[in-house]
């Protein structure tokens, strides 16, 4: 085939909860004992650039280090994958990942799944500009819900993609309620690559969460931003401070923003109190041993093809078949 041809298609699918949704779950977290929002209202415009920012921070190993792994093993994950594929993308984030994972093992089609429609639009459509051999089938969704894969994609063997330890958001009941989902939208002979952040020493970890820069913080203290202009709250960000701290029980690092002051804080209309010092939970990105891991994927249905790790054992890149 000429490369230059356009067999390509791009067509958008909008499953975008309403305004209402986010209100009422929003406002359900922030009255719970202790207060807590879910991490996915992290990404807004601003919030997907700070993000991008961390993952260039030093502190950050996560991105370097799967990205070693990509260069090294993407190869050999294409030959084990074969042809006839549509990777399915949860959270269209890096596009420098995906770029790597497209031209490795080239898919008949691309499905990225995102809840920030603008972000998701833009990077489809760029993706769809630069390789015009690929279908783009960008789903406007949150990703942790179930979801149907559009029909067009068919026949063809799915591929799901889910790098940067972002499994890690998820409580461990919940990762494996999310991986199961997964296993039913892929279908059973379909595969999944998933980075997944290993544990180690703590000060490594709280150092990744507290870069010297306070990129993090101004990254977790953004979604105050974000709720401002989308619930018409009334946070100020000064008002508030950045924490990031290790659960060695629960074997994950836990991110808060925490009230200088006794506060009244207003969403979507409705009153919030905050008391001095009282915390807001904003984020839990656990840490795994690969058997943790595993377990939780066998559950899901999912069993190991392959497993490949960086040198000091920081991150692990798995290749998955749905049973
Ligand atoms: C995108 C969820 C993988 O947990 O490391 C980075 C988000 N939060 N710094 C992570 C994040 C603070 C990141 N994930």
């Amino acid at each position: 085939m000429n490369m230059g041809d356009r067999v390509g298609e791009f067509a958008f699918f909008d499953y975008e909860p309403g305004e209402a949704d986010m209100a009422s779950e929003v406002i359900e977290g922030l009255k719970g004992e202790p207060k807590q929002i879910s991490p996915k209202y992290f990404y807004d415009q601003r919030g997907s650039e700070l993000f991008e920012a961390i993952t260039e921070l030093e502190e950050y190993y996560l991105t370097r280090t799967e990205l070693g792994l990509f260069e090294a093993h993407l190869d050999e994950v294409a030959s084990l994958l074969g042809d006839n594929l549509c990777v399915v993308e949860y959270g269209s984030g890096s596009s420098l990942k995906i770029r790597k994972l497209l031209e490795a093992v080239t898919p008949n089609a691309y499905v990225p799944i995102d809840i920030s429609q603008e972000h998701l639009k833009a990077n489809a459509q760029r993706l769809y500009e630069d390789y015009p051999w690929l279908r783009v089938y960008p789903v406007c969704a949150d990703f942790s819900q179930p979801l149907t894969l559009p029909a067009v994609t068919d026949g063809l063997r799915k591929v799901g993609f889910f790098p940067g330890s972002s499994i890690g958001n998820f409580e461990p009941s919940a990762a494996c309620q999310f991986l199961t989902n997964v296993h039913s939208e892929l279908g059973s002979g379909g595969a999944l690559l998933i980075g997944v952040d290993r544990k180690k020493p703590v000060e490594i970890l709280v150092d990744a969460y507290n870069d010297a820069k306070g990129v993090t913080a101004e990254f977790n203290l953004n979604v105050l931003s974000h709720l401002n202009a989308r619930l018409r709250a009334t946070f100020d960000i000064q008002q508030f401070d950045h924490d990031a701290r290790y659960n060695e029980h629960d074997g994950c690092i836990q991110m808060f923003l925490r009230s200088r002051t006794d506060q009244v804080v207003e969403v979507d209309g409705q009153p919030v109190r905050f008391d001095l010092d009282e915390e807001l939970h904003t984020e839990n990105s656990y840490k795994f041993h690969p058997e943790e891991f595993l377990a939780i994927a066998a559950e899901a249905g999912f069993k190991q093809t392959r497993q490949w790790t960086d040198e000091q054992d920081w991150f692990a890149l798995f290749l998955l078949e749905a049973l």
